[in-house]
């Protein structure tokens, strides 16, 4: 390993965020909104083509949120199966992806999940958010989970999606373990819950929250899983390139020393994925109600 450098390494930098006191860590640019729109594909299909798993049926008494939208698939898809009248809130604390001509019943804002609209109590029938866990603080947490609990109307829906981190060892798979070392570090230098999974069914019941359920299907990464283990491929090598403007702006981190040791990285790991079977991920849906009454 190379000692840590404080220096930044030159490269192509992506276009990141400047939230203030935001530690978001991907980018929020073109290749970034590809990404994304892969993804929702993906985590569409992995979960049989649903991507509400509430039991709740909308009507046109009833609001919707989406914090932390990006390019506002997930709720323009949900849109597309409801209801036009109703009213949709999607809220981000960048606006650059959002769609220049979005449906007339949702209103995308900036806002952040750690401090949503006062006039928004009690308001919401569902509130969705997904894949945070780049964003969001380790003390973060707690904050928007009751925030969301604040905004969402008694007997009303939460539904968070998160992916298991990539972590431990991979024998075999030296590639892939130094592009996770890297991912953690930057996790931990910025104080992010890369395992918030883990942590959310306890952390959603301490927030007041019953009914807390889940499910969760591994995704398979390399060709050895046919069409769509190349797919995620692709999506998984994106999100470890989206890390390479954070990981080349300190240093390198003790691991890489130039842009193209960082490429070499990307496709050695893409490789690694390809021709030793076995590499899958866990993606989780939780989700939970707000009591009718409440306790506290
Ligand atoms: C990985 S993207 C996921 C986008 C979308 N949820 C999806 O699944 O396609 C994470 C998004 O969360 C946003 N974000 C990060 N921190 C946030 C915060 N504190 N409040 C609201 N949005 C946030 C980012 O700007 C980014 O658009």
């Amino acid at each position: 390993m190379l000692s840590n450098g404080p220096l930044p390494i030159e490269h192509v930098a992506r276009k990141h965020q400047a939230y203030p006191g935001s530690q978001y860590t991907l980018p929020a640019d073109d290749e970034e909104l590809q990404r994304l729109t892969l993804q929702h594909q993906i985590l569409k299909e992995l979960f049989g083509n649903r991507i509400l798993l509430v039991p709740v049926h909308l009507d046109v008494n009833d609001e919707v949120l989406e914090i932390g939208t990006g390019p506002g698939l997930w709720i323009m898809d949900l849109a597309k199966s409801v209801n036009t009248s109703i009213p949709m809130f999607a809220i981000d604390i960048e606006s650059r992806m959002f769609p220049v001509l979005p449906p007339k019943q949702i209103e995308f804002r900036v806002e952040s999940a750690t401090r949503l609209p006062a006039e928004w109590t009690n308001t919401f029938s569902l509130v969705h958010q997904r894949l945070l866990m780049a964003g969001l603080q380790r003390s973060d947490w707690p904050i928007v989970l009751s925030e969301i609990y604040r905004v969402l109307r008694p007997g009303g829906w939460v539904q968070l999606g998160e992916s298991a981190a990539w972590g431990g060892e991979y024998p075999g798979k030296p590639c892939l373990e130094k592009l996770t070392a890297m991912v953690r570090s930057i996790g931990s230098s910025r104080n992010l819950n890369l395992d918030c999974a883990k942590d959310i069914p306890k952390m959603l019941a301490d927030a007041g929250f019953l009914e807390v359920q889940s499910e969760s299907r591994m995704q398979r990464v390399g060709k050895w899983d046919g069409e769509s283990g190349v797919i995620n491929c692709i999506n998984q090598v994106a999100i470890f390139k989206a890390y390479k403007t954070p990981v080349l702006k300190a240093g390198g981190m003790g691991y890489v020393s130039s842009e193209e040791e960082y490429d070499l990285l990307l496709e050695g790991v893409e490789r690694e994925w390809d021709e030793i079977p076995g590499t899958e991920k866990e993606f989780f849906i939780f989700w939970a109600k707000k009591p009718l009454v409440q306790l506290h």
